[in-house]
């Protein structure tokens, strides 16, 4: 059983020595552990996953089989940049899932938002098993855990969603950065060559878009939504607003509002901008964003995304709002 208690003497790890250190005897943990056998990895993209993904590529290669599925409700250019880091540039081992189809039409018409998340996690663990039974030799699973995850709950990652792989699927688990905190699993990511955008990523729903696609889905609004929160990014990254504010994404509801577009009346989304700031995420507080940027933001929304005709900033503190609008 491996050791699920961090030492009181364990060092923090925070400067690249200590990473390169980290790195270098999980390097070998992982290889005395798995021997000359397969690992299975969901791979979403986020930074534990990511981290995990890249560690077991120094340590065993191709004996680790990523899986990556996309399920229709990623930020734009998200999964692209699985493949091009993990395929293109490390050479894993890396089977592409497009269940796009799958998922949104198993959503069509859900707009109970809790039904919702059942039905992505559902769905999830459904296509991920399907992928790991067509494999054969595979005796490992590794997963993301970090050190808060095993704190907090039974050290099950709810959010990779594999917790509720079928009994028969008993693979033994690989969980190298199980010990660190976030901050830590960050700079191991750095020394691992991990790009910045993946390594400083901020927080993302297992459901993903879903949850900021209001109400029952409809491929139009989640279009509009994965368009505005890029733009919301591109400039909140511009502005070098993205280590100063914990968490910022564009909510489309499902309900429309009056406007006018070239002499013409429309009837289009609004487009909610939410940002937060917190420690934990139980609380949060919205930060005062600079108006400029506010303005460019509203004003490429409004041009460049088709169907909207009105940009809000949500001003709402948690509590009384929850930071996710579902
Ligand atoms: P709330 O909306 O509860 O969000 O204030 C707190 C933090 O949790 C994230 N969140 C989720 N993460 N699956 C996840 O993996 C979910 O279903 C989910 N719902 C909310 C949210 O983005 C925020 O960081």
């Amino acid at each position: 059983m491996a050791n699920m208690v961090r030492p009181a003497d364990m060092a923090r790890i925070d400067t690249p020595a200590l990473a390169e250190a980290f790195i270098a005897e999980q390097v070998k943990e992982v290889r005395a552990q798995v021997g000359d056998k397969k690992v299975l990895l969901a791979l979403s993209g986020g930074v534990d996953s990511s981290v995990v993904a890249a560690l077991l590529i120094k340590a065993i290669g191709k004996q680790l089989v990523c899986v990556h599925v996309n399920h229709g409700l990623m930020r734009k250019g998200e999964s692209e940049q699985v493949l091009s880091v993990f395929r293109d540039q490390m050479d894993a081992n890396l089977i592409y899932v497009d269940a796009t189809d799958r998922f949104l039409d198993l959503l069509a018409g859900v707009d109970d938002p809790e039904r919702k998340r059942k039905i992505i996690g559902g769905e999830f663990i459904k296509v991920f098993e399907e992928e790991a039974r067509k494999l054969e030799g595979i005796q490992f699973l590794a997963q993301g855990t970090i050190y808060p995850d095993i704190l907090e709950s039974d050290g099950v990652k709810a959010h990779h969603n594999v917790g509720g792989l079928p009994e028969d699927l008993d693979f033994e688990l690989v969980e190298p950065v199980r010990l660190l905190f976030k901050d830590e699993v960050r700079v191991v990511g750095h020394a691992l060559g991990l790009p910045e955008t993946m390594v400083e990523r901020q927080p993302f729903p297992g459901p993903g878009l879903g949850v900021r696609c209001l109400g029952a889905i409809t491929q139009d609004r989640l279009a509009a939504l994965r368009e505005a929160d890029a733009i919301l990014r591109e400039e909140f990254g511009k502005a070098g607003l993205v280590k100063q504010v914990w968490q910022f994404f564009t909510v489309v509801p499902d309900m429309r509002s009056t406007g006018v577009r070239s002499g013409k009346r429309a009837f289009d989304w609004p487009v909610i901008i939410r940002a937060v700031n917190t420690v934990d995420a139980m609380t949060a507080t919205v930060p005062e964003l600079p108006w400029p940027v506010l303005k460019t933001i509203t004003d490429r929304i409004l041009a460049e995304v088709p169907g909207v005709c009105r940009v809000l900033y949500d001003l709402t503190p948690k509590p009384i709002g929850t930071i996710e609008w579902e």
